[in-house]
């Protein structure tokens, strides 16, 4: 029982850490990017407002990616219908 108390907050500790998830959808802020801005993103994690992305969003991965992959993936992510949430 002792374990399992300590598993718990040792858990809301990490949890607590972690960022929100974004809102993607053309109802987040991720719409009023260019697509020049979010390249820059997906490759060094600065934001337009100039602030950066936690470690949680493996940009580093994406940084490989070549400009027409991050087209298609910015063209896609354009087509998705709006999904309203609390979130950014
Ligand atoms: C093609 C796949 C992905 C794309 C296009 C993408 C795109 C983005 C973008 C544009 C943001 C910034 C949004 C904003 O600040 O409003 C973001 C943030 C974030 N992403 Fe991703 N992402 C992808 C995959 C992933 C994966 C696989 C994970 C985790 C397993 C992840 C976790 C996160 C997290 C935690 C944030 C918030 C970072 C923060 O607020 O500091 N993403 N993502």
């Amino acid at each position: 029982m002792r374990r399992a108390l300590v598993i718990a907050r040792q858990t809301a500790i990490f949890m607590s850490g972690l960022p929100s998830s974004p809102n993607l959808t053309p109802v987040g802020r991720l719409a009023r990017w260019t697509q020049s801005e979010f390249n820059v993103a997906l490759r060094t994690s600065a934001r337009p407002d100039g602030t950066t992305m936690n470690d949680m969003m493996p940009w580093k991965f994406f940084s490989h990616l070549s400009d027409e992959e991050l087209r298609a993936v910015f063209a896609y992510l354009r087509t998705v219908p709006s999904a309203p949430s609390p979130g950014k």
